[in-house]
C-alpha cells in the first residue's frame, strides 16, 4: 500500500527583516550573511504569533478541502511549544473545528520532531489505511539579539495531510536512522532563546547524513543516481550543501548538476523565511515542488532530516500524478512578497515584545496578525486563542 503526503500546506509571518541591514547594524559583511550562511530575510513573529496559530494557518490552507471526519490523529512536532504539559495540537485541533475523535499530541526531539510525526503517521495509517494523519511541524528560532545564531533566526509552519494513496509524494518503507545523546544545541526551560556549539553542530549534521546515507545504500543498493533530487533540513541554506558536497564525489558530473540544480530550487523559500526547525526540511520539500519543471511523478527524492541532541534519519520519497495540481506557488510567492520589511530597531521591538516567561496577564496587538489564528492574550496564565477577523 502507498503511503505519503496528500496536501501540504504553509504559513510564515508577514513581517521580514533583510539580512543586509542586521549586518549593517553588526558590523558584518552582508556577504557573510548572504553568501557565507546564504540567508537573505528572516521571517518575524509578532507576539500574537506562535506554534499554535502558525500550525493552525497552515493546515487551514486546505482544511476546507478535506474530509476530517477521516483525521484519526493530529501530531505538532515542535520545539518551541506554548506549554510544558498541554500540547498545541488539542488547541490547534479547536481552532480548525476538527472532530473529538482524534488523538492529538506534541512530539519533542529538536528539528526532527516532523519527521518524528510524520513517520508516527505513516506508521498510523498503515495500521489504518481508512484514516488520515494531520502533521504540523511549526516552530520560532530564536537565538538573541546580536547573537551567533541571530542570522539563522525564523518562523513559520508546515502542515501535512498523511493518508493512503497520497496524490503528492509517497514516504517509502526505506527509512535509515541513528540516535546519538550528544550537546550540540539545546534549550533550557528557562529561557525561549537557544544555545548552540555552532561548528560542532555542524559536524554532527554532517557526520550523521553520512552514516544514514552509507547506511541508506547499503541497505536499498541504490545510488545518488536514483534521485532527481535531495532535500535536507536546512537551519540555513548552506547547511544542507556542506552535507550534499560530501557525497556528491561518487557521482557522475550530470548528477552532480542536476542535484545541485534541484538543491538551489529546495532553498529559495528558506532563504527568505529562515530556520524554522521542525518545518524547515518540509520547506524545502515544498519549495523544491514549487520552484521547479524539471520533476515529474515517478522521480524519487532523498529526505534527510536532522534534530540536534541528535537523531538523523535519511528516506525517500516517490511523487505521485498529478502532484503539481495540489500545490500553490503562485499564492505562497504572492504572501512572501506582501510581507511587511522592518527596519533593525523595528524588528529588535518585535523580538523583544514577547509573552512574559511569568505569570502575568498580557495582550498582544490585534492588527499584527494576517494569518487565520491569532494568540490575543494571555489571562489569569491561560493562553487565548481566537480565529483572526483583521
Ligand atoms: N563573504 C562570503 N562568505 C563569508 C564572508 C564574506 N564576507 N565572511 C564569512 N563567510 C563565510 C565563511 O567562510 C563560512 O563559510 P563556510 O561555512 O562555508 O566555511 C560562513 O560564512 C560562516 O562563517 P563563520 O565564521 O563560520 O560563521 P560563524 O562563526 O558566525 O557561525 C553558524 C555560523 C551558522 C555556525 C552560527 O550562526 C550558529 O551557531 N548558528 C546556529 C547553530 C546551527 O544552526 N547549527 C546547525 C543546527 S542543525
Amino acid at each position: 500500500m502507498k503511503i505519503g503526503i496528500d496536501r501540504i500546506g504553509l504559513y510564515s509571518p508577514h513581517y521580514y527583516v533583510a539580512l543586509a541591514d542586521v549586518a549593517a547594524a553588526r558590523n558584518v559583511d552582508p556577504n557573510k550573511y548572504i553568501i557565507g550562511i546564504g540567508q537573505t530575510e528572516q521571517a518575524v513573529p509578532p507576539s500574537a504569533e506562535d506554534v499554535v496559530t502558525m500550525g493552525a494557518s497552515a493546515a487551514n490552507e486546505f482544511i476546507g478541502d478535506i474530509d476530517t471526519s477521516k483525521i484519526g490523529l493530529l501530531v505538532l512536532g515542535t520545539e518551541t511549544g506554548i506549554d510544558a504539559s498541554k500540547s498545541g495540537a488539542v488547541v490547534i485541533q479547536r481552532l480548525l473545528q476538527l472532530p473529538m475523535g482524534m488523538r492529538t499530541f506534541e512530539i519533542k526531539q529538536a528539528c526532527y520532531g516532523g519527521t518524528a510525526g510524520l513517520m508516527a503517521a505513516r506508521d498510523y495509517v498503515a495500521a489504518h489505511p481508512d484514516k488520515t494523519a494531520l502533521v504540523i511541524a511549526a516552530d520560532i528560532a530564536r537565538y538573541g539579539l546580536a547573537s551567533g545564531g541571530e542570522v539563522t533566526q525564523g518562523a513559520g509552519a508546515v502542515a501535512m495531510l498523511v493518508s493512503a494513496n497520497p496524490r503528492i509524494m509517497t514516504i517509502e518503507d526505506d527509512s535509515v536512522f541513528i540516535s546519538k545523546d550528544i550537546s550540540d544545541f539545546w534549550r533550557p526551560v528557562y529561557t525561549d532563546l537557544a544555545l548552540a556549539k555552532g561548528k560542532y553542530s555542524t559536524e554532527q549534521y554532517i557526520e550523521f547524513f553520512q552514516t544514514v546515507w552509507a547506511r541508506y545504500q547499503q541497505d536499498t543498493g541504490r545510488t545518488l543516481a536514483d534521485f532527481a533530487a535531495a532535500n535536507f533540513h536546512l537551519p540555513y541554506t548552506k547547511m544542507g550543501m556542506k552535507a550534499l558536497k560530501t557525497a556528491l564525489p561518487a557521482a557522475s558530473a550530470a548528477v552532480q548538476e542536476r542535484l545541485l540544480a534541484r538543491y538551489h530550487e529546495s532553498t529559495i523559500y528558506s532563504r527568505r523565511i529562515g530556520n524554522i526547525y521542525t518545518g524547515s526540511l518540509y520547506l524545502a520539500l515544498l519549495s523544491l515542488l514549487e520552484n521547479t519543471s524539471a520533476l515529474k511523478a515517478g522521480d524519487r527524492l532523498g529526505m534527510f532530516s536532522y534534530g540536534s541532541g541528535a537523531v538523523g534519519e535519511f528516506y525517500s520519497g516517490v511523487l505521485q500524478p498529478g502532484y503539481t495540481d495540489l500545490l500553490a506557488a503562485a499564492k505562497h510567492v504572492q504572501e512572501l512578497d506582501a510581507r511587511t520589511e522592518l527596519t533593525v530597531p523595528e524588528y529588535e521591538a518585535m523580538f523583544n515584545n514577547k509573552v512574559p516567561y511569568a505569570a502575568d496577564d498580557y495582550a498582544t496587538d490585534p492588527k499584527a496578525v494576517v494569518g487565520a489564528f491569532r494568540l490575543e492574550g494571555v489571562v489569569k496564565q491561560e493562553r487565548q486563542y481566537r480565529r483572526n477577523d483583521k
